[in-house]
């Protein structure tokens, strides 16, 4: 499985958010692999708690199992979404919900708190690509961040792109941000 997994909350393949992740990934010179939540079939946690009791198996049976281990297993993950309405796509906070199972798996850090589990990524590195046409990203920075709380997961950078209507072309500077993020992920895990 790739060392850095991208995640990409925006369905437009050929989208801003694709575009600065694929500079992330590129740039930390490791394998990696780009995978868009709208190719795969994830249901809403329903909230059941079967995780809870069940040492962190889902009662749903969806692509969220293979998502899961791929994340378990790489290095990094690298999420991005588009800013919809001043936070993250549905498509992403829906991925976001899901992994709650994984704090019931008894791996990582565990919280003291029965409710809360584990911290299953405190020894994965992240990166945030956000962006938007013009504001409101600081919102979706903070769902990001109280999932890298919750989970453990030691983000080393976040970007936050504005593009209006334009694309990444227009906007070289991103795109260095995007690189400069993709090297400190590197940096992190490679320590050099
Ligand atoms: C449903 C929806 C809500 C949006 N809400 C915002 C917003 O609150 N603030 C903003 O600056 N842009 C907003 N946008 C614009 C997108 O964030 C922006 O076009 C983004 O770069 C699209 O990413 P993509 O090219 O990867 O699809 C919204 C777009 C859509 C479709």
């Amino acid at each position: 499985m790739a060392e850095i997994l991208g995640i990409c909350g925006s369905a437009r393949k050929k989208g801003n958010t694709a575009a600065l992740l694929k500079e992330v990934l590129k740039s930390t010179g490791m394998e990696s692999e780009l995978i868009f939540l709208s190719d795969l079939d994830i249901g809403f946690c329903s909230g059941c708690r079967i995780c809870m009791k069940n040492r962190g198996k889902c009662a749903k049976d969806d692509d969220m199992k293979g998502l899961i281990d791929k994340i378990l297993s790489s290095k990094a993950i690298v999420l991005g979404t588009p800013n919809f309405y001043y936070d993250v796509s549905g498509l992403m906070k829906n991925m976001i919900d899901r992994t709650v199972s994984t704090s019931y798996l008894g791996i990582g850090e565990y919280t003291g708190a029965e409710w809360h589990g584990w911290r299953p990524l405190v020894e994965k590195t992240g990166g945030i690509v956000i962006t938007q046409a013009a504001f409101g990203g600081e919102k979706a920075e903070d769902t990001f961040n109280c999932f890298a709380e919750y989970s453990g997961l030691n983000l080393a950078g976040t970007v936050i792109a504005s593009f209006g209507s334009q694309t990444v072309n227009e906007f070289p500077e991103y795109v260095d941000e995007a690189v400069e993020l993709g090297k400190k992920i590197k940096k992190r895990i490679k320590g050099n």
